[in-house]
């Protein structure tokens, strides 16, 4: 089988594999075609590549001579009518948000995997880009408020006086959130976290946050670990604890997501009048709304004195490690999709391989997924 790695857009730094991860798929006995300039931002030359025993080449060609194509963001227009009927395509699709692109694969015979719906069981971690993707995005939104905070974080006694160590405030603690608690504590500030899901306080305790509970939270076992949405009585009450908090808080982390619907609204304008000018909001939700409603998604604002970041894309400032670990993860994928002589394989007894298809033979086969378009 033939494996094409296809550029990602100019928006982009990341790649789905470097040349480390090309020399595990070639000991799989597969054969590796790569587009010509893919890893160019992500610091990988077609050259390294080239000396890891895969092929480079134009884009057309890729889609042409491939089974497999591998991409980070869904691919455009034009390539999706370039692919060839039982051809198989992975990438990050989002299909809770992009209905469109369900609907075409619906139409077209392609075999289409979709990274984002790795089932988050104990052997889909491994596997699991949404957690690992977070990991980076918790990390690099700590030192970026960090960075543009006109303060320190920790507390220094020095000749010229004593500095009070930054307060925290961080909204969400998933994976990115417990990230950003780890990083902000090991900086020397001072931590504070909401969540809705009560089983993340021992965690929060455990990485030296102090969790702060609204009581009342809804609460659903079969929402497989994640949040959902709230009662108004609730989000009243935990806007307003949020707003007495982040009134004394330097900085803002916010990573509160309900899958596939619009984000919660945390952070009030009031809130943010209140906040002492030269404070930081991070708003890693901005993509899908914001947790503050002065967030603005891709950009940097000021607004009341504050510093509004709305940005869900850290990922792509970190383009080595980020596609180092979307390309282990792939990996550990892919393995599931390859037979011992390097054929594709599809076996959708797997309730990994199964859960993860977005779509084969014009269906939906996740069960979640087939439910949400039903
Ligand atoms: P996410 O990105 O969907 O949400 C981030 C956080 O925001 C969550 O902790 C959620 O409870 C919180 N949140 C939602 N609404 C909120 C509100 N109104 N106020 C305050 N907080 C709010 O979550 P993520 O990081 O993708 O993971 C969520 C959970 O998924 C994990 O904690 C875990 O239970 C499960 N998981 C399982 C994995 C596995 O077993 N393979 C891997 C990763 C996550």
């Amino acid at each position: 089988m033939t494996i094409g790695i296809l550029k990602e857009p100019e928006n982009e730094n990341r790649v789905s594999l470097l040349p480390e991860a090309i020399k595990t798929l070639i000991n799989l006995k597969t054969d590796l075609l790569i587009e010509k300039g893919s890893g160019n931002r992500a610091f990988a030359s077609d050259k390294e590549y080239e000396e890891a025993g895969g092929k480079v080449a134009d884009r057309k060609t890729v889609i042409e001579k491939s089974d497999l194509l591998l991409s980070i963001h869904a691919p455009e227009k034009e390539t999706l009518s370039q692919l060839k009927s039982g051809q198989v395509v992975i990438s990050v699709f989002n299909p809770l948000a992009d209905k469109d692109i369900v609907e075409h694969f619906l139409k077209s015979d392609q075999t289409v995997f979709s990274m984002d719906m790795i089932p988050r069981t104990t052997r889909g971690q491994a596997m699991d880009i949404l957690s690992s993707m977070a990991t980076i995005s918790g990390y690099n939104a700590v030192l970026d408020a960090a960075y543009r905070l006109p303060s320190f974080f920790p507390m220094f006694m020095t000749a010229a006086g004593t500095i009070r160590p930054a307060k925290i405030l961080i909204l969400g603690a998933g994976v990115a959130g417990l990230q950003a608690v780890a990083i902000a504590r090991k900086l020397g500030g001072v931590v504070e976290v909401f969540d809705v899901r009560s089983a993340v306080k021992e965690q929060v305790q455990s990485l030296g946050g102090k969790f702060v509970e609204v009581e009342g939270a809804k609460e659903d076992a079969a929402a497989g670990g994640y949040a959902v949405e709230q009662d108004e009585d609730f989000k009243n009450k935990q806007k307003q604890l949020i707003h007495d908090h982040a009134a004394k808080s330097n900085v803002v982390i916010c990573t509160a997501q309900i899958p596939g619907k619009k984000a919660p609204l945390l952070i009030g304008k009031k809130t943010v009048q209140e906040m002492v000018a030269g404070s930081v909001i991070i708003d890693l939700a901005a993509s899908t709304g914001g947790n503050c409603e002065l967030s603005e998604n891709g950009k940097t604002v000021t607004k009341e004195g504050v510093t509004i970041v709305g940005k869900s894309d850290y990922p792509t400032d970190m383009p080595i490690d980020a596609s180092r670990m979307y390309g282990n993860n792939l990996i550990n994928f892919l393995k599931l999709l390859i037979d011992e002589e390097g054929n594709l394989k599809l076996d959708f007894e797997d309730e990994i391989v199964k859960g993860t298809c977005m779509v084969h033979g014009k269906e939906i086969l996740s069960d979640w997924l087939r439910k949400v378009y039903s």
